[in-house]
């Protein structure tokens, strides 16, 4: 079933444009000129329930924009929008039943407050029961370890426990949609590492999740399916898997050896299409291949077979190799590029 459903969505920002040495008494006499912003281009999306997207792109790309006419807290341009089946910035109090979000860069929760004040303001706010609230405060607090926080005030936490102080926030009437946008900025890797363990958690639990993050190692930990866009448009959307596979199938196999070789020129010849370059001045060999044409195995064979191998590693692609060529506009896919095609002996890319 789909949870959220976008329809050639756009947002564009409307700004008057400043005129200098204008006095600000005549300003209205003369004719008024706006700049405009395209932000989001006509974005169609459909997320199915218990779905984890990533939702990423270069600054500036329009991702905040998206997550916020997804969240109703912008009113769309022109296009559709349908979360839970209702128009989110139509039907606000409805909409704000079935999401849970979070910014990043800013808090819900009241600077002054306690933290636990807080989350029963938003108790009452959500009309919780009082057993509801209890059961999803306990979740909330053992799987965020934020038992010794719920006493301080919000202005008073660091900026990672203020972080797993919103997701509780956001999280406790457990909404059946969770968008977060760059929930990790600026945090360390324990508090990074327990969000992501928490993310996995409520993800396996069925919540649908809409991860806008410049962290891809979260991306690779947290999601299944990855959009890219850039310049408000989906540049890419499909299986994180599948992007790989597609993109950017090639290994690296870096093996060191006993002694400088005096030609590769047998490696690559063993090797149709795989690329072999000297490393370490001489005392190491990359061999770049596609194992879809070669085993890992056969390329050790066939180097094996010129030189004295000491040592090995192979490298795989990671996601950001691939989200780093998209954004570089390498990968835009085309109509002879699509991730349906089947693994042919295409070049590696
Ligand atoms: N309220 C606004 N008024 C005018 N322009 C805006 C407004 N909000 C965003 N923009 C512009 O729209 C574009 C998209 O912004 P958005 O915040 O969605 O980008 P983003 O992908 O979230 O980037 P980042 O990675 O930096 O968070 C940018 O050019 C931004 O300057
Ligand atoms: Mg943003």
């Amino acid at each position: 079933m789909a949870r959220i459903e976008a329809d050639d969505l756009r947002k564009v920002f409307r700004s008057p444009d400043k005129r200098p040495g204008l006095a600000g008494s005549l300003r209205h006499l003369v004719e008024r000129r706006y700049s405009e912003k395209v932000a989001v281009d006509g974005i169609s999306l459909r997320v199915d329930e218990g779905e984890a997207v990533a939702y990423v792109g270069p600054n500036g790309a329009g991702k905040s924009t998206t997550i916020k006419l997804l969240t109703g807290i912008l009113v769309p341009t022109s296009g559709e929008v349908r979360v839970n089946g209702i128009v989110p910035h139509r039907n606000r109090v409805e909409n704000a039943r079935g999401i849970g979000v979070v910014f990043g860069q800013r808090t819900s929760l009241w600077w002054d407050l306690a933290v636990r004040d807080s989350l029963e303001l938003l108790r009452d706010m959500h009309g919780l029961s009082t057993a509801e609230y209890w059961a999803n405060l306990d979740r909330l607090v053992e799987m965020l370890g934020i038992g010794d926080l719920l006493s301080s005030t919000a202005r008073r936490l660091s900026l990672g426990q203020r972080m797993r102080a919103d997701l509780a926030a956001a999280l406790l009437h457990d909404p059946p949609i969770v968008y977060l946008d760059e929930p990790t900025i600026g945090l360390d890797i324990e508090v990074k590492d327990r969000l992501r363990a928490f993310l996995r958690q409520i993800v396996a639990e069925g919540t649908t999740l809409v991860l806008t993050t410049h962290d891809l190692g979260e991306i690779e930990d947290v999601c299944s399916r990855l959009v890219i866009i850039d310049h408000g448009r989906i540049v890419h959307d499909g299986g994180l898997r599948q992007v790989i596979e597609t993109y950017a199938r090639e290994r690296v196999m870096h093996v060191d050896l006993a002694a400088r070789p005096v030609s590769l020129a047998g490696i690559a010849t063993r090797l149709a299409g795989a690329t072999v370059i000297e490393e370490r001045d001489g005392l190491g060999v990359a061999v770049t291949f596609d194992p879809l044409a070669h085993t890992a195995g056969d390329v050790l064979t066939a180097i094996q077979a010129e030189l004295q191998v000491v040592d090995l590693r192979i490298k795989e692609p990671a996601i950001e190799d691939v989200v780093r060529r998209v954004y570089a506009g390498q990968l835009i896919p085309g109509p002879d590029d699509s991730p349906d095609d089947s693994p042919d002996d295409s070049p590696v890319r």
